[in-house]
C-alpha cells in the first residue's frame, strides 16, 4: 500500500467513466480542486468498449422520453441544461471526427479512445486528479460536513463527494455495487436493479426450434409493455438480440408477452393475398423464403404452419388460412424465458431512488455535499447514444454546483 498524507479536495468523484470525468471537468473548470477516484487501472473501461469501438457518444434526438425511471420527470431538467450540442461542440474542439449513424446517433470515424483522451485532456486542463487503481476501503462522513474516503492511496478528504461508480452491468470491466452500498449507507433507497439493452434468452423447444438458425437476422417490430421497436434481430445460439430486442429488453420481465412482428410497417394479410393473385402457382413455403430470410421461413413452415401444408400452391390457400398465416407472421409466438444478465447487458435498470435526489444539482436530499450521476441512478436511456448523454448531462449538472 503507498502511504501517502490525507489530501484535501473541493470535490471527490467516484468513479472515473462518463459521467464522474465529466462533472470532474465541469467543477474543476470552476476552480474547484477535484480527485476522480477510480479503482480499475484506467478510466473510461465502457466508453472504450462502447459503439463497437467507436462510442456512440449522443443522439441528437434526445428527449426525456428516450428514458426509463419510476420519475420520468426527473431527467428533464439535466437533459435540458447540458444537450447533445455543447457535447458535440467538445468533441469538435478536440478536432474528434465524426458522423451520423441513424436517427441521431452519432459515433466517433476512428476510436473512442479518443472520446477519452478528449476527456483526460479536459481533465488535466482543469487541474482535477485521477487516481486510477485505487480502491475505497471506507467513507465517513464527519460532524464537520467533510467525506473521509479511506483508500489504498490513503485518505482524501472534501466537503463534496460525488458517486459516479456505474451500474452492475459488464462486471469484468469494473461494475461494482459500490454506489447502492453506499446510497443506503447515507439513508437513500435503491430501487431494485435489472440488466437492460441485453440479449433474451429462450428456453426448452423454443430454443431447439432455432438454434441452429444463429446469425439469421432480419428486421422486426418487437412490442412489450406498451412499447415498441422496430429495427433488426438476431437469432442467437441461446436466444435473441440485435437492436430491437436490446431496446425491448429494457420493458421486457419475466412472464410480458413478447411479440414479435416479422414484416414490420406492412400488413401480413394483405401482403400474402396480393402474392396469392401474382403468383398463384407459387408454393407458400417458396412465398415466405421471399417474404422472410429463407432458413427463417421454413423453420416457421416445419413448427408452426405445417398443419396448413405450406408446400401447396399458393392458390389453394383460402381466406381463414391466409389469416392464420398472417397472424403468425405478425405474432411470432415466441416465448423468452430470460435475459444473459449482467454478464454482457450495456446498463443496470433501476438503483438509486431519484425522489432522495434534487433534479437540478444531483444533490442528496438527505445529506448535504453528497451527490449521485449517471447509471447508479434511476435513469436508464435506449440505445443509441442516450446513456452516454445522460452521463454528460448529470455530470455535468453536479460539476456545476459541487
Ligand atoms: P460507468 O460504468 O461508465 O463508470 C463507472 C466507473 O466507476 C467505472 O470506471 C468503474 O470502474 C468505477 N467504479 C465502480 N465502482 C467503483 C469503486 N468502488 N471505486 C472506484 N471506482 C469504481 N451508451 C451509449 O450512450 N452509447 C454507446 O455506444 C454505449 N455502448 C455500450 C457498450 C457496452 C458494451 C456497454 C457495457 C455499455 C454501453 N453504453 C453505451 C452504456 C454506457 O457505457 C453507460 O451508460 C455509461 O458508461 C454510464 O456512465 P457512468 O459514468 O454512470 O458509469
Amino acid at each position: 500500500m503507498r502511504q501517502v498524507a490525507a489530501r484535501q479536495a473541493d470535490v471527490l468523484v467516484v468513479g472515473g467513466g462518463a459521467a464522474g470525468l465529466m462533472c470532474a471537468i465541469t467543477a474543476g473548470q470552476r476552480g474547484q480542486r477535484v480527485v476522480v477516484i477510480e479503482h480499475a487501472n484506467k478510466v473510461g473501461k465502457k466508453i472504450l468498449m462502447s459503439g463497437g469501438g467507436r462510442c456512440n457518444f449522443t443522439n441528437t434526438g434526445t428527449t426525456p422520453q428516450n428514458y426509463l425511471s419510476a420519475n420520468p420527470h426527473f431527467c428533464k431538467s439535466a437533459l435540458a441544461r447540458y444537450t447533445p450540442w455543447h457535447f458535440i461542440e467538445m468533441v469538435d474542439r478536440h478536432g474528434i471526427a465524426w458522423h451520423e449513424k441513424e436517427l441521431g446517433q452519432l459515433f466517433c470515424d476512428v476510436s473512442s479512445k479518443l472520446i477519452v483522451k478528449m476527456l483526460l485532456d479536459e481533465c488535466a486542463a482543469a487541474g482535477v486528479q485521477v487516481e486510477t487503481g485505487c480502491s475505497i476501503e471506507q467513507v465517513q462522513h464527519d460532524d464537520s460536513g467533510e467525506y473521509r474516503l479511506h483508500t489504498t492511496h490513503g485518505m482524501f478528504h472534501a466537503p463534496a463527494l460525488v458517486i459516479a461508480s456505474g451500474g452492475l452491468s459488464i462486471p469484468s470491466m469494473g461494475a461494482s455495487g459500490f454506489g447502492y452500498e453506499l446510497a443506503r449507507q447515507f439513508g437513500h433507497a435503491v430501487l431494485p436493479t435489472r440488466a437492460g439493452l441485453v440479449p433474451l434468452t429462450l428456453s426448452g423447444k423454443h430454443q431447439e426450434r432455432l438454434a441452429d438458425l444463429s446469425g439469421v437476422a432480419l428486421p422486426v417490430t418487437a412490442s412489450c409493455a406498451g412499447q415498441d421497436f422496430t429495427n433488426s434481430l438476431l437469432i442467437t445460439h441461446r436466444g435473441l438480440s440485435g437492436p430491437s430486442i436490446l431496446q425491448i429488453s429494457s420493458y421486457w420481465q419475466p412472464g410480458d408477452n413478447l411479440q414479435l412482428d416479422l414484416l414490420p410497417g406492412r400488413d401480413a394479410l394483405q401482403s400474402l393475398q396480393q402474392l396469392q393473385l401474382e403468383r398463384p402457382a407459387a408454393e407458400l413455403k417458396t412465398v415466405l423464403g421471399e417474404l422472410l430470410p429463407k432458413r427463417l421461413a421454413q423453420r416457421l413452415c416445419e413448427v408452426w404452419l405445417p398443419h396448413l401444408q405450406p408446400s401447396r400452391p399458393m392458390r389453394q390457400f383460402n381466406l381463414p388460412q391466409l389469416r392464420e398465416v398472417a397472424a403468425t407472421l405478425e405474432h411470432w409466438p415466441l416465448v423468452a424465458s430470460g435475459t444473459e444478465g449482467y454478464r454482457t447487458a450495456e446498463v443496470t435498470l433501476g438503483g438509486v431512488d431519484t425522489d432522495g435526489v434534487s433534479s437540478t444539482t444531483m444533490q442528496s436530499r438527505h445529506v448535504p455535499g453528497l451527490y449521485f450521476i449517471g447509471e447508479v441512478l434511476d435513469v436508464t436511456g435506449w440505445l443509441g447514444g442516450y446513456n452516454f448523454q445522460w452521463a454528460w448531462a448529470s455530470g455535468h449538472a453536479a460539476g456545476s454546483v459541487a
